[in-house]
């Protein structure tokens, strides 16, 4: 039976990266069934929500979903797309491979994967809202702690690199980050894996300063979203990171940016994060080789001055785009 991808768009830069994230996958995925679900704030507008029962049937439903990015509608009522998806879902695995594919002035790469618990902590969506006093839960448990813990040992084993889970957290402050630290902790000697734990803020630092020094780092919900997109300015900012988001049984690729209001509707959003996350779908359904063959022609692209404005180049979302599936056909011919 062939595959079934849902597309969404989305809103804002959503609509402009993702067919190019699309056109990828077509290239590879030939036999797929692609299907299109609308979410998001103009969804909401034209109907009152941004995400129905029924979307989330269609989403369950698919093999793989790609998304693009979200608005948060203006209301007082609303409960995040997102934050919906991931708990419906129970896309407990956020992983954010940040990547370079420019070296470094010393020639190094920076290659890193941030783990990053995506069902609970400060996102648990236990709120009470008041005009004197709002509260949010955070929520750690040690069932939620251990599987993100297993998810980050298997993939230290996998890159097989230095083989050191580094954890970032605030147990000075927070003590449910002291259960965190403590069940990653026995996960990990359980694989054979050592870890090193450090403090989330003196992490953001370290990590902009000794990149290299860094292979896994799990952490929890809020402080993985935050860290994340610090280390976008390791690899020339949020239009080039990718994210899948994983459960046992569903599986969802996003750009770990927004819908970028900002530069919306201009066609010069960098079509990058979306296009890497259509990658590492093709990962997640074996095809290895070919996320490799996207990432290299991608790095070619970018390295011969060919990107959008982001990066300091001219080109449109759509012309790098197809530029891109230019040189993967061009790599794939000179493989056969
Ligand atoms: P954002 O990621 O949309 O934008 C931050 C900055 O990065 C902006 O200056 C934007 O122009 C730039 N940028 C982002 N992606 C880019 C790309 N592909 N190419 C070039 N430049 C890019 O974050 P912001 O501004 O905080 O949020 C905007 C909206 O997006 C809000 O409504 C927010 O709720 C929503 N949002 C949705 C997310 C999602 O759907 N996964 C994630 C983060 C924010
Ligand atoms: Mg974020």
């Amino acid at each position: 039976m062939s595959l079934r991808i849902a597309v969404v768009k989305g809103d804002g830069i959503g609509p402009e990266v993702i067919p190019e994230a699309q056109k990828i996958l077509e290239h590879f995925l030939t036999d797929a069934d692609f299907f299109e679900v609308e979410l998001g704030l103009a969804k909401w507008e034209k109907t009152g929500s941004a995400c129905s029962p029924d979307d989330i049937r269609e989403l369950k439903g698919a093999d793989a979903i790609i998304f693009g990015a979200v608005t948060t509608p203006p209301d007082p009522d609303y409960r995040s797309v997102l934050l919906q998806i991931r708990h419906e879902l129970d896309l407990y695995a956020n992983l954010r491979p940040i990547r370079s594919l420019r070296p470094n002035p010393d020639g190094s790469f920076v290659d890193m994967m941030i783990v990053r618990e995506n069902t609970e902590g400060l996102y648990s969506g236990i709120e009470e809202i008041g005009t004197e006093r709002s509260t949010t839960l955070r929520v750690v448990t040690k069932a939620g702690s251990r599987r993100i813990a297993e998810k980050a040992c298997s993939l230290v084993l996998e890159r097989d690199r230095n083989h050191q889970l580094v954890i970032g957290y605030k147990g000075n402050v927070l003590k449910s980050d002291l259960l965190f630290r403590d069940t990653c902790s026995e996960v990990a000697s359980s694989f054979g894996i050592q870890t090193k734990a450090v403090f989330i803020d003196a992490l953001c630092l370290d990590v902009l300063q000794h990149p290299n020094n860094y292979d896994v780092i799990v952490t929890t919900n809020m402080f993985g979203d935050i860290l994340s997109d610090v280390c976008g300015y390791l690899t020339g900012g949020l239009g080039m990171l990718p994210s899948a988001n994983i459960g046992d049984t569903h599986a969802f690729f996003e750009p770990v940016h927004g819908s970028a209001p900002d530069i919306a509707g201009k066609g010069i959003a960098n079509p990058v994060a979306a296009v890497r996350s259509a990658a590492m779908m093709l990962e997640y359904f074996g095809m290895k080789q070919q996320a490799c063959l996207v990432e290299e022609s991608i790095a070619d692209l970018i390295n011969s001055g060919v990107c959008t404005p982001d990066l300091g180049g001219c080109e449109s979302t759509s012309s790098f785009g197809s530029r891109l599936i230019a040189v993967v056909c061009k790599k794939e011919e000179r493989k056969i």
